[in-house]
Parts: structure tokens; C-alpha cells; sequence
């Protein structure tokens, strides 16, 4: 890294430090602790993964480098600010509960903020999350969260379980499953599954339990299947409820128990999935859910979970497993 990248992540040390500061130590960050607590993390989280809190005040952190004599020239590269007309930087978040974002190297180098509404500020306007642009040292591409803390504890298990949202991550590493990683809200890129195959041989994947999850769950087996030879499961999270709601409604052990027990196979998944989008009762609809299996079933390695499968498929549709085996054959042909 060059002194530039350095002096970026500097800033962004010290912006982390005072916003958790802000957070665990001043009057300002109370409501927002009282949040916090609320919602299940206890402090020894809130310390280890330095969260912090961003007061409302547009110039808080522009004052505090200032006081610092920190060098004002790279500041407008950091991120961490934004220019307005007069040129002027000002703070890019306030009014938010911030969370480190560290590289693989466990340097902070983004931060992403969830709006906090208070009584004297609700602003139905601001996005419930907030996350620092593309610069220098901040490539989302690039960028798993927890992925430094986890590293260690995929490699020793061989699993990862990749989740939708940072504070699904947290809700899991209380319950002492700390191998949990997000990306920050954007679709797999082909750098983060390659750093994710290196360390992993099994991947879970356990998003959100709502309709916009699932379907980010199908893309996601897309992209894994496409780009690595991960083993691959799904943990679907009942009643639409995300892992983190999970855990505050029925507990720990419960949620460790999903994880642990509640794996599907991906081809399982799709049969669920390719369902729900279906008239099942359709007999042309029927027809076609048979045959988007059957190239699913491409993807499935295991001879035995193939042959379970064919057998599924022609007892649920009355279709002679010899039928289904010359589909399947052809199908294959034709991918090559
Ligand atoms: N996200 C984002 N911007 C938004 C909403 C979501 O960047 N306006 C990203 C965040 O990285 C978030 C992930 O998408 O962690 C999943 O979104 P969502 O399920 O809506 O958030 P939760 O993680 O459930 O957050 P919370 O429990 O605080 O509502
Ligand atoms: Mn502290
Ligand atoms: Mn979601
Ligand atoms: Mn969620
Ligand atoms: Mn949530």
C-alpha cells in the first residue's frame, strides 16, 4: 500500500474512532446505544466491531480532522465527505449508526450507516443505509464484510455461510457462529467468490427469508455455480423473516439449529423456487416446471441426488423415469 492508501485509511481509523466515541461515551449516541441494545448487540459486539454513531451535525468530522491537522487535501478522496457547490466539503453521514467496513486485511477502509430517526430528525427522504462511494481503497467489487474476522474459522471448518445484510452477520456471530460474511448489498462479484473459494469448501447460503431474498438467493446460486466448484446449500428462513429477526424471535439455539439442520440442496431450493413463481394446477405450467428442473438437474454432480430426483419428478408427474433419463441425456448433448 502507498502512503496515500495509508493516509486513507488513516482517516477512516480515526472517523471510526470518534464515531464510536460518539456512540458508547456521549449523551448523543444514547438513543442510538438504546437502539443497539435493543435490537440484541451487546456491548462487547459494539466494541469489536467498532460501531459508532454519526451525530447530526454536517461539519462534525470536517472539525474533528481540522483538530487533528489531519492533511485536508486527500479528504475529498476519502470518501467521507461530500463537495458542495461552493466547494465545500461537509460530512457525507450524520443522523446514522455507523459500521466499519474493513478490507480483507482487517483495515477500515468504508463505512456503512443506518439512518436513525429521532423525534426533532425523521426524514422519511433518507435511505435506510448509506455506504461510502467507490474510491481508492474502497472497491465493493472487492469488498466482503467480515470476511478478515471469519477467514480463520472457514478455513478450520471448511463452511462459510454467506448472508444478505451485515446485521444478519452480527445476529449470527452472537449466536456463535462467527463464519459469517455479506456482501454489501449488491450482487456476488467473480473477485469475491474467488477470495471466498480459496479459504471455503462448502458454502451456505442463507439471505433473507422475503420474496426479494429468495430471488437474490437464485441469482447468487447462478453466479457460484457459474464462477466455482463450492459445495453448495441453502438455509431458508421461514416465515419471510431475515436471519437476525429469526434469532430475536425464537433465540439462539433455535437459529444454530436452522444452520445446522435446515440445509437444502440447491436442487431442492429450485424445486421450491421454480414453484412459487407457477400455476401449478396449469398443465402447460406443469410441463414447463418439469423442464427447468430437468436443466437444473444439469448442475447436480451426484449421481445418487440425480437419481432421487428422477424419481421425484416422475412419481409427483406420472413421467416414466425412461423419459425424464433421455430429456436429461439430450439436454446434456445439447450443452455441450
Ligand atoms: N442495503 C443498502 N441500502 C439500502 C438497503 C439495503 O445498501 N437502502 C444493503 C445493506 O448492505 C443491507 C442489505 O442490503 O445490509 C440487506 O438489506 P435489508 O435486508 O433491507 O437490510 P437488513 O440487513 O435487514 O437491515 P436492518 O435489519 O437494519 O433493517
Ligand atoms: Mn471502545
Ligand atoms: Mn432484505
Ligand atoms: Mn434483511
Ligand atoms: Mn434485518
Amino acid at each position: 500500500t502507498s502512503s496515500k492508501q495509508q493516509q486513507l485509511i488513516q482517516l477512516h481509523e480515526k472517523a471510526a474512532e470518534v464515531y464510536h466515541h460518539m456512540l458508547v461515551n456521549t449523551a448523543i449516541g444514547e438513543a442510538a446505544l438504546d437502539y443497539l441494545h435493543k435490537r440484541g448487540l451487546n456491548d462487547q459486539l459494539i466494541e469489536e466491531f467498532n460501531i459508532g454513531f454519526a451525530p447530526n451535525q454536517r461539519d462534525f468530522l470536517v472539525r474533528v480532522f481540522q483538530n487533528e491537522a489531519l492533511d485536508s487535501n486527500i479528504f475529498p478522496e476519502s470518501g467521507l465527505f461530500v463537495e458542495r457547490e461552493n466547494k465545500e466539503l461537509v460530512d457525507r453521514f450524520y443522523q446514522r449508526i455507523m459500521f466499519p467496513i474493513r478490507n480483507f486485511q482487517g483495515k477500515t477502509v468504508g463505512f456503512s450507516g443506518r439512518f436513525f430517526a429521532t423525534e426533532d430528525f425523521d426524514d422519511q427522504d433518507q435511505p435506510k443505509y448509506l455506504n461510502s462511494p467507490e474510491t481508492t481503497l474502497f472497491n465493493k467489487r472487492e469488498i466482503l464484510f467480515n470476511f478478515d474476522k471469519a477467514r480463520s474459522g472457514i478455513r478450520k471448518s471448511g463452511t462459510v455461510y454467506l448472508f444478505e445484510g451485515f446485521m444478519d452477520v452480527l445476529a449470527a456471530y452472537r449466536t456463535g457462529v462467527t463464519n459469517g460474511i455479506a456482501s454489501m448489498g449488491t450482487s456476488l462479484t467473480n473477485e469475491q467468490i474467488t477470495a471466498i473459494s480459496r479459504v471455503a469448501q462448502e458454502l451456505v447460503l442463507c439471505y433473507d427469508g422475503d420474496q426479494a431474498g429468495i430471488a437474490a438467493t437464485d441469482r447468487a446460486i447462478g453466479h457460484l455455480q457459474e464462477s466455482s466448484g463450492i459445495d453448495l446449500s441453502v438455509v431458508s428462513v421461514p416465515e419471510n423473516l431475515d436471519p437476525d429477526e429469526y434469532v430475536k424471535k425464537y433465540g439462539q439455539e433455535p437459529f444454530v439449529k436452522l444452520l445446522e439442520h435446515g440445509k437444502e440442496t440447491v436442487f431442492s431450493f429450485k424445486m421450491h423456487y421454480r414453484r412459487m413463481n407457477k400455476n401449478m394446477s396449469n398443465e402447460k405450467e406443469q410441463v414447463e416446471y418439469v423442464q427447468e428442473l430437468l436443466h437444473d438437474l444439469l448442475n447436480v454432480d451426484s449421481l445418487i441426488e440425480q437419481d432421487r430426483y428422477l424419481t421425484q419428478l416422475s412419481t409427483e408427474f406420472q413421467i416414466s423415469r425412461e423419459t425424464l433419463q433421455q430429456q436429461l441425456r439430450d439436454l446434456k448433448r445439447q450443452r455441450r
